[in-house]
């Protein structure tokens, strides 16, 4: 015991703590949604376009909520990609959240405010990067199938990249307490545990000109790592991305309109270190 004190004394004094690991965009940011810690204070900056630079304040959302009601601003740690100036953000869903008729669907989902169908989140090579962390006060029901990140194309007739968990329709074999990465035919590109305490980093390499996904990921503060591809994927069709929650509703084939979603919601998705980077040169901020 007497040894362990001593031991402990001595690193206190050679190794102060340091403060946790955080990384530095390497590349060029072409979409930038890492959110300013002072909209936290006044999450109005997130309703109108004469203040919200980042996201796009009319889409995707409950008709009748603003984002200044949807985004809580949760006390933890901040991701691998945020600085001092940035704060995590958590998207939430309720009740209220039916966005235009899709009464099958619960859902909020950030744009970024310049993404467009062909502007330059659709050519070239690009890498999203985005952290989650899990809110136990919000939890997720994971016998719900869960969209959370996507890119969706131009004409809605898919997705060419989804980031999901839960229950996903149609396909038994897949793990519920795992997120899940897969392209628009439901071919699974990665998959890993969720963690219920730290932050989980996750980049998304887009290679438009060759059809290709590599994946990366970390747990904490750790750097990213390449851990699956680059696979074979259809990226074309333009579109969007999308970040947020998409909650699918159980019961029915018609997940759009109908099926069954319960009463009294309270669920939501804390993400940090949002960016779109610029992948030419195979830069990836790790
Ligand atoms: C946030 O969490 C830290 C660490 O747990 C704590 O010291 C601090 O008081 C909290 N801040 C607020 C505003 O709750
Ligand atoms: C999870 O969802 C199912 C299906 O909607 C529901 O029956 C169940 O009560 C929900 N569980 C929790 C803890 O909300």
């Amino acid at each position: 015991m007497y040894a362990l004190i001593a031991l402990l004394g001595a690193s206190s004094v050679l190794a102060v703590p340091a403060p946790a690991k955080r990384a530095d965009i390497k590349c060029p940011i072409v979409f930038d949604g890492r959110v300013p810690t002072a909209w936290a204070a006044d999450p109005t900056q997130f309703d109108t376009y004469a203040t919200n630079t980042i996201f796009n304040p009319d889409y995707v959302k409950g008709n009748d909520l603003k984002w200044s009601g949807i985004l809580k601003f949760p006390n933890v740690t901040k991701s691998r990609f945020d600085t001092a100036e940035h704060t995590p953000l958590e998207v939430t869903i309720s009740d209220q959240s039916i966005f235009q008729q899709q009464k099958g669907f619960r859902r909020a989902g950030l744009q970024f405010l310049k993404d467009a169908a062909d502007g330059p989140g659709q050519t070239g090579v690009k890498t999203l990067h985005f952290s989650v962390k899990q809110d136990p006060s919000r939890p997720l029901n994971l016998t719900h199938e869960y969209l959370n990140v996507w890119h969706e194309k131009a004409d809605y007739s898919a997705d060419q990249i989804q980031f999901q968990t839960g229950t996903l329709i149609g396909k038994s074999g897949a793990d519920k307490n795992k997120f899940q990465i897969l392209d628009q035919n439901n071919k699974q590109l990665y998959s890993t545990a969720t963690d219920k305490s730290q932050w989980q980093n996750f980049a998304i390499k887009l290679d438009y000109t060759k059809n290709q996904v590599t994946i990366y990921y970390s747990a904490g503060d750790a750097a990213l790592k390449s851990v699956a591809g680059p696979t074979s994927a259809s990226l074309s069709g333009g579109g969007q991305f999308q970040i947020g929650i998409l909650k699918k509703p159980t019961g029915t084939s018609d997940v759009v309109n109908g099926g069954y979603q319960e009463s009294n919601l309270n669920e939501g998705q804390i993400y940090g270190g949002i960016f779109l980077e610029d992948s030419a040169n195979n830069c990836v901020s790790l």
